[in-house]
């Protein structure tokens, strides 16, 4: 999508029927592992997303060859001649985006050292990588930080290691399955994230030749292998497009069918969809989401690692509890600066007070962590056109459906960003009935 800003006009239900395909946070990592088969693998359900895209590049500087297979979403991955990148075609993707930190044991194993330019991803807070590095060095890598990025080696190859995470990051957790499923000897993992994404990834390694077994208590257990092969494999459902769009329905009073959206991975925020007022209708292809008319409730939320409700639906579900009747209240406990995007719905009239340090005396399923922040929404506040900048993936599409809600006419810049994560995004809201007008 090169497309900067978009003139919208609010005040319309979007209703239609909308399709998603293979989750981000899957598929990007799935593309990753092919690295570390000896032949060629076949994903499907791949959307024309740019995180694809920015992966698919970095794939390719270090010889992968990246083509498309019959079906639309296929893609071949050959790694039969992957080899060291130069520095410069590496750089070019610095900054894009935070995937490039899970080349580094694909990379050890496959040609003994891997090059990683400075990270880039959303706005959402510092997102540091140490709990990546040290992972990394307890399977005997040797981590040397250049201005530029990060060189790493294994002198003496790659190790399978005991390691316990000091919060079940999913990126870590993925950066020690990447790398233990070839190192000599069994890791293991504690304190993992257990996401629906990270259990596919597990999938596709398994289909590869890994020995992986998920054990009770957040605890993985790895048993290296010498030699992975390609794989065949259609990525899990996006749920958090899909909780996008749901979110979208109820914001905007419409009704919406999210074609490929499963239950099973979205039983936490079909309880608070639930509770919000908002309805679904669960089918064996998909699920429809729509605001029956009536009043919406305001709900209380914890953001968590999985099995809890998940950061990246927060901010959507915003917009929708801008609409509700009474104090709705939002801890974002995984992110430390994840409600930069409040300004904006403030700006078209929302209710919404930020604390910084968390709310105290309120209730919470989790201790706090440190970062923890909190956001009230009072509802329902009408909500008018402004001229707003998309801040960040996830934030840049709750900007989009505060705009389709609002009334009157609204110019969000910086869009293109959203197209990062949603793919057919303008498609998407032309078939749902938005007005929209779109410039580069
Ligand atoms: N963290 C550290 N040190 C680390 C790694 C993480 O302190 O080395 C902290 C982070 O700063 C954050 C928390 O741990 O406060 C959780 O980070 P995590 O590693 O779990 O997240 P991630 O792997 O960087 C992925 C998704 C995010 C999603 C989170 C949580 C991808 C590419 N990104 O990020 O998705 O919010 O897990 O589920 O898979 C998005 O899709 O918009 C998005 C941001």
């Amino acid at each position: 999508m090169n497309i900067d800003s978009l003139t919208i006009d609010g005040g319309i239900p979007l209703t239609g029927r909308i399709q998603v395909r293979g989750a981000k946070n899957l598929v990007t990592k799935a593309m990753v592992a092919s690295l570390l088969g000896e032949s060629e693998s076949l994903l499907r359900g791949v959307p024309d997303i740019s995180d694809v895209r920015v992966v698919r590049g970095l794939l390719e500087v270090h010889g992968v060859s990246v083509s498309h297979g019959v079906e639309s979403g296929d893609l071949i991955l050959d790694p039969t001649n992957v080899r060291s990148a130069h520095m410069a075609d590496i750089d070019a993707h610095a900054g894009s985006s935070r995937i490039p930190i899970l080349f580094c044991g694909p990379l050890l194993h496959q040609l003994g050292e891997a090059f990683i330019p400075d990270l880039g991803g959303c706005r959402i807070g510092d997102r540091p990588i140490d709990f990546h590095l040290d992972a990394l060095r307890k399977f005997g890598a040797v981590v040397d930080k250049l201005p530029s990025g990060i060189h790493i080696t294994a002198p003496n190859g790659l190790t399978g290691a005991t390691i316990e995470l000091p919060y079940p990051s999913v990126g870590a957790t993925e950066q020690v399955l990447l790398t233990a499923t070839r190192a000599k000897g069994t890791t293991e993992l504690r304190n993992a994230a257990i996401e629906p994404e990270i259990m596919d990834l597990i999938a596709i390694l398994q289909k590869m030749g890994a020995i992986i077994s998920v054990e009770p208590n957040r605890v993985i257990l790895i048993e290296g292998v010498d030699r992975l092969d390609g794989y065949t494999h259609r990525a899990i459902f996006d749920r958090n497009e899909a909780a996008s769009w749901a979110s979208a329905a109820l914001a905007t009073k419409g009704d919406i069918m999210v074609e490929g959206a499963k239950q099973e991975h979205m039983m936490t925020f079909l309880n608070v969809y639930r509770k919000a007022g908002g309805k679904f209708d669960i089918y064996e292809d998909g699920i429809r989401f729509y605001h029956p008319g009536g009043e919406l409730k305001p709900v209380v939320i914890e953001t968590d690692v999985h099995p809890g409700f998940m950061t990246d639906w927060q901010q959507p579900l915003i917009v929708a509890l801008t609409q509700a009747t009474g104090e709705s209240i939002v801890h974002e406990t995984v992110y430390e600066n994840r409600f930069g995007f409040t300004d904006a719905l403030i700006e078209m009239g929302a209710d919404i007070t930020v604390h910084k340090n968390g709310l105290d005396g309120t209730p919470r399923r989790v201790p706090r962590r440190d970062l923890e922040q909190a956001a009230v929404i009072v509802g329902p506040t009408p909500l008018h056109g402004a001229d707003i900048e998309v801040p960040d993936l996830r934030g840049g599409f709750s900007h989009l459906i505060a705009a389709v809600t609002a009334d009157g006419r609204s110019r969000v810049s910086n869009v293109g960003i959203i197209s990062r994560g949603y793919e057919n995004l303008l498609e998407k809201l032309e078939a749902l009935g938005a007005r929209f007008t779109a410039e580069g």
